[in-house]
């Protein structure tokens, strides 16, 4: 077997924000590159693309992660909430109403990491943060 042989695009089930999604990936694409390239979900930031800097976070099944730093094709299955999915534009989640209009990027990026980083901590209690 050649590597050419090897497929380059599989597809993947997943919820994000509650909508069930098929998607045809290459296996490549960072879970933050489908989610904004593909789906469009422009919420979640790309800061460092390094890991550093918590732009990019999102909730997989509950858990807090850096969608920079793992694949689309991990997550079949998975349940994805995005900035996007937390609270309604009538009802948000208090971190994120109280939050600046984002005017560029740098404010955009702080407000994706204060916005999702109590969100996750005040919906389970019981899991222990991770702190850098
Ligand atoms: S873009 Fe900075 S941690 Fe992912």
């Amino acid at each position: 077997m050649q590597a050419t042989d090897i497929p380059s695009d599989t597809t993947i089930k997943l919820t994000v924000n509650g909508a069930p999604q098929a998607i045809t990936v290459d296996v490549r694409t960072s879970l933050l590159d489908m989610l904004r390239e593909r789906l469009h979900l422009t919420g979640t930031k790309k800061g460092c693309d390094h890991g550093q800097c918590g732009a990019c976070t999102v909730h997989v099944n509950g858990r807090r992660v850096n969608s920079c730093l793992t694949l689309a094709v991990m997550h079949d299955g998975d349940e994805i909430t995005t900035i996007e999915g937390l609270g309604t534009p009538t009802t948000c989640i208090p971190c994120k109403r109280h939050s600046l209009p984002a005017t560029d990027t740098s404010a955009a990026i702080a407000r994706q990491a204060r916005s999702c980083r109590p969100w996750r901590c005040s919906r389970n209690p019981a899991v222990p943060t991770t702190r850098r």
